[in-house]
């Protein structure tokens, strides 16, 4: 299939383009590189040996999008182009309204203006909000706790009532828990411009030094180790799950969600144990106050993804450690 990638060379979708690439599709990507570079569109390209088509534009341009779409006879979109930061969402909400709702409403313009009705949309495990039951399928209640989570509701709403009003359209929202780690050849991963906010770009950015100690936000929470709990996911296997569900969606209609995570939930303590075991390193740490807004354990039921798809998670913690870790010295090396 021809198939664009909004965001494309962001951190999930450089990874999902390389599945997409090794299962044969054609890929186009359109990414302003708000939160990314250029050089990940050469990185993909060299590790998959394949040419992709990169567009320099904003997915709130509906004229360049319906081009594109019509030029390069696209199939199905994934829309990954988004702002994520949930604590840049509370200081500039109308940012993130402004690009994440505004852009899918262009993009959805643009589709239906071109007749293509097939999309993957990038949500989040955010959109549940405090867990009132774990571990949290597809009908645990919405509730988002902060403005970049309601964004990403906001969409799903949207992509439901289209779908209501003409059932032609094809929609399949993926929740994804915690993506980190990266490819295994160490080229591309997690690269955020600033200090990291997220527990793996961190771990490893201060085992190779860059970083002097982590802070552990919260050791008191109702835990194995009172530290809090998550999902994370190996990004190839999350990229693997989009890959999935490009052909799940393909010659079907209507509106669905599918979580995308492993079903098991580590602490702080047990992946800061791991990523030290796995790369003999030793990392420091404090224990501080809970950060606003932290939930104490969120993992997936995902179930629903081997049912309908057929698409589990494979890769262990461990794995996810050591892709971290060895993307994060490729980049000391350079
Ligand atoms: P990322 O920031 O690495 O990638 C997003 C890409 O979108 C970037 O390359 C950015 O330049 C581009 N972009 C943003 N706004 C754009 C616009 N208006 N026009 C064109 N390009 C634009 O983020 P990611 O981690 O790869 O996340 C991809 C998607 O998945 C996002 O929508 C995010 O909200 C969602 N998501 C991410 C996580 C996570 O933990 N990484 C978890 C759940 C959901
Ligand atoms: C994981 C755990 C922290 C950093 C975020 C977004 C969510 C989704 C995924 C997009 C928590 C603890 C962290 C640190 C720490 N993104 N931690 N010290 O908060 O589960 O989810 O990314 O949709 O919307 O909120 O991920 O990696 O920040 O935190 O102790 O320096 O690590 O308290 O328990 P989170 P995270």
């Amino acid at each position: 299939m021809n198939i664009l990638l909004t965001g494309g060379a962001g951190y999930i979708g450089s990874h999902t383009a390389l599945a997409l690439l090794e299962s044969g599709h054609v890929i186009s990507i359109l990414d302003n590189l708000c939160n990314s570079n250029l050089s990940v569109i050469f990185d993909i390209e060299n590790i998959a040996q394949k040419k992709i088509k990169y567009i320099d534009g904003d997915v709130r341009n509906v004229g360049l999008l319906s081009k594109l779409l019509e030029a390069d006879k696209i199939d199905a979109v994934i829309h990954f182009a988004g702002l994520k930061s949930v604590r840049e969402s509370f200081e500039k909400p109308l940012k993130y309204y402004e690009n994440n709702v505004q852009g899918a409403i262009s993009l959805l313009e643009a589709m239906e203006n071109t007749g293509i009705k097939k999309l993957v949309f990038s949500s989040s495990a955010t959109v549940y909000g405090n867990p009132q039951y774990l571990p949290i399928d597809e009908n645990h209640p919405t509730n988002p706790t902060n403005p970049y989570g309601r964004t990403k509701l906001q969409i799903e709403e949207m992509l439901r009532d289209l779908s209501m009003s003409d059932p032609t359209w094809s929609f399949l929202c993926l929740r994804y828990f915690n993506p980190v780690g990266a490819h295994d050849s160490g080229i591309i991963g997690e690269s955020p411009i600033e200090t990291p906010n997220n527990l793996m770009p961190y771990i490893a950015q201060l085992a190779v030094g860059k970083q002097n100690l982590l802070k552990i936000f919260g050791s008191d929470y109702p835990t194995v180790d009172g530290t809090g709990v998550r999902d994370y996911i190996h990004i190839m296997d999350l990229a693997d799950g989009h890959n999935v569900a490009i052909n799940y969606i393909n010659g079907k209609s209507g509106f669905d969600i599918i979580n995308l995570g492993t079903g098991i939930g580590y602490s702080v303590l047990e992946l800061v144990k791991a990523f030290e075991t796995v790369t003999q390193s030793k990392l420091k740490y404090k224990k501080t106050s809970i950060r606003d807004g932290d939930v104490a354990i969120c993992y997936a039921n995902a179930h629903k993804a081997y049912e309908l798809m057929s698409w589990k998670a494979k890769r262990t913690l461990s794995e996810m450690c050591k892709s971290a870790w060895e993307y994060e010295i490729r980049k000391i090396a350079k």
